[in-house]
C-alpha cells in the first residue's frame, strides 16, 4: 500500500441531486437543471416492489443516450441498494452496464465493503474511471470513517467521495433533528475529517423540507463552514442556493488572485511567507488559492457549457 494520497482533479460538486431512477418526470426534467451531479437512486426512494422497473428505466435512460446528452460536466452517479440487500447484485450489474461516472454504495461500515465493490467491478472489467462513492450513514460507518477513507490510499482505488446520509444517521442514533444540527455536528465533522485525511471529497446530507428556502440556505451555510464540498439535494428548487453557498464568490476569487499574483512577483520568489496588505500569507495559502481558482475556472467552464464530458 502506497503512503501517497492520490491527487484527484478538482471537480465542482456544489449541488448533487437525487432522483428516483423510476420517476419518468424527474428524468425528463434533468436536462434543464443546473446541478453539478445527479444521483439516480435505486435504493430508499424506490419501493421494494418497484426495483425491477426502476432498474429498467435506468437502462433505457442510459442506453438511449439521454444520460450522455445531459449538460456537460454534470456527473452521473447511480445509487445501488445496500450490499446486504437482495437487490445489490442486479443493481451493480445494471449500474456497471450504464457506465455512469460513479456508483454510490449505501451504508458503508468498513473498508471491506469498499473492497467487495472494487472486486465485483474488477470481475466485470469495469472501466478504471468508474469511481465509487460511499454513504456514511450508520453509527459504525461514522466510527470507522477514517479506516474506510484510508482505502483511498490503495493503489488503483476507485473510492472518490463520501456522502453523508443524514436521515439514516438520525434514525439509527435517535439524535434530535434540530435547526443548526447541534447534536449531529460532531459526527458530520468526523466524516469531513476522515475524508480530508485521505484526499476524498465529502458531500453534506439532504434537507427534507424543500419548501423551506431560509432553513435550507442556513444549512448550506453551515455545511460550507464545516468544510463540505457541496450538498446532496432532493428537489430542483435547492440547486441554485446550493450552487451559491458552495460556489466561489467574487470576494474570495479576487483574494485568491491577489495571493497568486503576490507570490509570482520576482521579489517574493523563494519566500515562504509574505506581507499582503498587512496580512501574513504563507505558501499553504497559495496552495488553497490555486485550488480555489482552478475550481472557479471549472465552475465557469461548466456554466458556459465548455465541458463536454
Ligand atoms: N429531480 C428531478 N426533478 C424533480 C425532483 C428531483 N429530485 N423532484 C421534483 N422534481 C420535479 C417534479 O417532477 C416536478 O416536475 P413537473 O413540474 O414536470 O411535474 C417539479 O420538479 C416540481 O416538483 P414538486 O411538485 O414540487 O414536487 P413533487 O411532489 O413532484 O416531488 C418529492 C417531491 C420529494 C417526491 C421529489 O422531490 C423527490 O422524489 N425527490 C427525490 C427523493 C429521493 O431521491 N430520495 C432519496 C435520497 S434522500
Ligand atoms: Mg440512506
Amino acid at each position: 500500500m502506497s503512503n501517497k494520497i492520490p491527487s484527484r482533479p478538482v471537480r465542482p460538486r456544489r449541488s448533487v441531486l437525487y432522483l428516483p431512477a423510476g420517476n419518468a418526470r424527474a428524468l425528463d426534467k434533468l436536462s434543464g437543471l443546473d446541478c453539478d451531479g445527479a444521483i439516480f437512486d435505486l435504493e430508499d426512494s424506490v419501493a421494494p416492489g418497484a426495483k425491477d422497473q426502476a432498474r429498467e428505466a435506468l437502462r433505457e435512460f442510459f442506453g438511449q443516450g439521454r444520460a450522455a446528452a445531459l449538460p456537460g460536466g454534470m456527473e452521473k452517479i447511480i445509487r445501488i441498494n445496500a450490499l446486504s440487500s437482495p437487490w445489490a447484485g442486479e443493481d451493480l450489474l445494471a449500474a456497471r452496464g450504464c457506465r455512469p461516472d460513479a456508483i454510490l454504495v449505501p451504508k458503508v461500515e468498513a473498508p471491506e465493503d469498499i473492497t467487495a465493490i472494487e472486486d465485483a467491478l474488477e470481475q466485470t472489467d469495469a472501466p478504471l474511471n468508474l469511481r465509487i462513492w460511499a454513504m456514511i450513514e450508520t453509527p459504525l460507518g461514522v466510527m470507522n470513517a477514517g479506516r474506510i477513507a484510508q482505502a483511498a490510499r490503495s493503489d488503483g482505488t476507485r473510492l472518490d467521495c463520501f456522502v453523508v446520509g443524514g436521515n439514516d444517521l438520525i434514525k439509527e442514533t435517535g439524535v434530535a433533528s434540530l435547526p443548526g444540527r447541534p447534536w449531529l455536528a460532531q459526527w458530520l465533522m468526523q466524516i469531513v475529517l476522515a475524508a480530508r485525511a485521505y484526499g476524498l471529497d465529502v458531500l453534506d446530507a439532504v434537507y427534507n423540507d424543500f419548501r423551506d428556502q431560509d432553513g435550507f440556505a442556513a444549512e448550506c451555510g453551515d455545511g460550507q463552514a464545516m468544510g463540505f464540498d457541496g450538498k446532496t439535494l432532493i428537489h430542483p428548487a435547492q440547486i441554485e442556493p446550493a450552487n451559491r453557498a458552495f460556489g466561489i464568490d467574487d470576494t474570495a476569487r479576487v483574494e485568491a488572485e491577489a495571493i497568486v499574483s503576490a507570490f509570482a512577483q520576482p521579489e517574493n520568489h523563494g519566500r515562504g511567507v509574505i506581507n499582503l496588505d498587512g496580512r501574513m500569507v504563507e505558501r499553504l495559502h497559495l496552495e488553497v488559492a490555486e485550488r480555489m481558482l482552478e475550481k472557479a475556472q471549472r465552475i465557469s467552464a461548466r456554466d458556459n457549457q465548455e465541458i463536454t464530458s
